[in-house]
């Protein structure tokens, strides 16, 4: 279905404002449909002939429809638009005339021209007409109710053809809460109230205002029922800004647990400032729920916390050890340790900063990367280099992938650019490994690791490529004894269901590759674009 600005576009000459105006009605509009118990259809001239197309239309939530059909759309001539014509070619509401047929349903027709005001506060040309159209099929005796709704109605009506309905919309409100259904407050030019619907009442009961609302003094009401004092004096200063004639922004009340939306409206038909619509709703159980969730996450965010803490612990009971113990392999070993336990420490130290479980992975790769070259040889300083981005992470991928890049990249560094005395002595491997002379380092080449990474189809492609010594001759990844690559190829075949390989890079060296499909979490296309 096309949208009121194609239709406009395509049919009239209305100027890019004007089409602009008809949207800010289109979305404040359920609210006189409904006080008006009637349909609305929003119709612009077409051309000099006297037809009418329907750009807009919306249904009384508080009534049933005159029309079973979407009228979107429709272009209509002659007699049948006669009352649209009279409202735009003489600026006036519309309302004479006898009830229309539509099938077996009666309705009612009234036209309301649709002003513009100009930009220096003139009511300006009449550019389109509302079509208001009661089903008279369910009508009978009005109650109180009804009565006080339709005389608001009017008087809204009233506004639209002067151009001061709708009012202006404040930044940031897309919601049509709260809606007539939902509570209704009217006041007079004093600002006492003259009519509460029921839900409007019960509103206030549970703010913890038992008594009737007819005859109160609605700003100070809101003023002594608000918890905090400047909530209420805000709350206040709204409804006098509605009762001046200004369409203050919908504000919330909090008193005794509960929380009410509101909205002031000024009623100003013709330009007399004759009081105000407050619309009201019962929020509480929304608000308690949002309190709820971001209670989960902060508990979450403590949890991450903890288990940082837990492992740093870890991390220092392994240290202390590390050096008590007399043996030097015994020490590297739980030197290893530490470094393992405090690279894990490093992803939930992240995803107790962040909001949601998921991690911005750079920063971690980062970190750990420059960890890595500190544990390297001092007489070789090795150059450490990111090429891409990991993007947003989910938490259970990146708890594992934080651990299989430290061994790599630790790899990397230890055996690919070991320090002197170390390059002769037999070179650390999987058991019944035969040591061979490292091949020359092309000097000009300073040592360099680098980690990259990049996405594709929701696979997450990284490689960490050191322009070291290379692999052992007999370099077997799946036999090997020691415990660095076990604990890769246990993540990567296991929690991380994905791929790795080890082998020569293009230029000398090793290149370690690995793939991660991401598809299960849903969490992977965010950092994408
Ligand atoms: N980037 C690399 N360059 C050269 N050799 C490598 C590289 N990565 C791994 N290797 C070889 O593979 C072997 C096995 O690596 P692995 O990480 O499993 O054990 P390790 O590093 O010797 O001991 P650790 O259990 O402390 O990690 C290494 O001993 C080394 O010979
Ligand atoms: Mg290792």
């Amino acid at each position: 279905m096309s949208t009121l600005r194609d239709l406009a576009e395509e049919h009239t000459h209305l100027r890019p404002a004007d089409i602009d105006h008809l949207h800010r009605i289109a979305g404040d509009w359920q609210l006189l449909s409904d006080l008006s118990f009637a349909d609305l259809l929003l119709w612009v001239p077409v051309d000099a002939d006297g037809t009418f197309l329907c750009v807009a239309q919306v249904r009384p939530t508080t009534a049933p429809t005159a029309y079973q059909d979407d009228q979107v759309g429709r272009i209509i001539g002659g007699s049948e638009v006669a009352h649209l014509a009279v409202a735009y070619s003489q600026g006036r509401i519309w309302r004479e005339g006898d009830p229309v047929w539509y099938g077996d349903v009666p309705a009612r027709h009234e036209a309301i021209p649709v002003r513009l005001r100009t930009a220096d506060g003139e009511a300006g040309e009449v550019i389109a007409v509302v079509g208001r159209d009661t089903n008279l099929s369910t009508a009978r005796t009005p109650s109180q109710l009804e009565l006080n709704y339709l005389t608001t109605a009017d008087d809204l009506a009233q506004m639209i053809a002067d151009g001061t309905f709708p009012p202006p919309r404040h930044p940031g409100e897309t919601t049509s809460a709260p809606r007539v259904g939902d509570g209704l407050v009217r006041l007079d030019a004093g600002g006492k109230v003259t009519y509460a619907s029921p839900n409007a009442q019960s509103a206030y009961r549970r703010l913890g205002y038992a008594s009737h609302l007819v005859g109160e003094d609605l700003a100070a009401l809101h003023r002594r029922l608000a918890g905090d004092p400047l909530d209420g004096t805000e709350a206040a200063t709204g409804i006098l800004a509605a009762l001046r004639g200004e369409a203050p922004p919908r504000r919330e009340i909090d008193a005794r647990g509960a929380t009410m939306l509101t909205r002031a409206l000024p009623l100003m038909p013709a330009g007399v400032p004759i009081g105000a619509l407050v619309l009201v709703r019962d929020i509480t159980e929304v608000r308690r729920r949002d309190r709820a969730l971001i209670t989960k996450d902060a508990t979450i965010r403590e949890i991450h916390h903890r288990v940082k803490n837990n492992l740093q612990t870890v991390a220092a009971l392994l240290r202390l050890q590390a050096r008590r113990v007399a043996m030097p392999e015994a020490r590297v070993a739980l030197e290893e340790s530490v470094r393992r336990v405090a690279s894990i420490a490093l992803v939930h130290e992240t995803l107790s900063m962040s909001s949601d479980e998921a991690v911005e992975f750079d920063g971690i790769v980062d970190r750990v990367a420059s960890a890595a070259t500190e544990v390297a040889a001092t007489e070789v300083s090795v150059g450490m280099r990111r090429q891409g981005s990991f993007g947003v992470l989910p938490a259970e991928i990146a708890t594992s992938l934080v651990m299989v890049l430290n061994e790599l990249l630790l790899n990397a560094v230890e055996h690919g650019f070991p320090s002197s005395d170390e390059a002769d002595e037999p070179v650390p491997a999987a058991s019944g490994m035969v040591p061979v002379a490292a091949p020359e380092v092309d000097p000009a080449l300073r040592p360099e690791v680098v980690v990259s990474a990049h996405r594709f189809r929701k696979m997450l492609h990284v490689s960490v490529t050191d322009n070291g010594r290379g692999l052992p001759p007999e370099f077997d990844a799946e036999r090997g004894s020691r415990l660095g690559l076990q604990i890769v190829r246990a993540l990567v075949t296991g929690e991380l269901r994905g791929t790795i390989e080890l082998r020569a890079g293009v230029n000398g060296g090793t290149e370690a590759l690995l793939v991660v499909p991401l598809g299960r979490s849903g969490l992977d296309g965010r950092s994408q674009g």
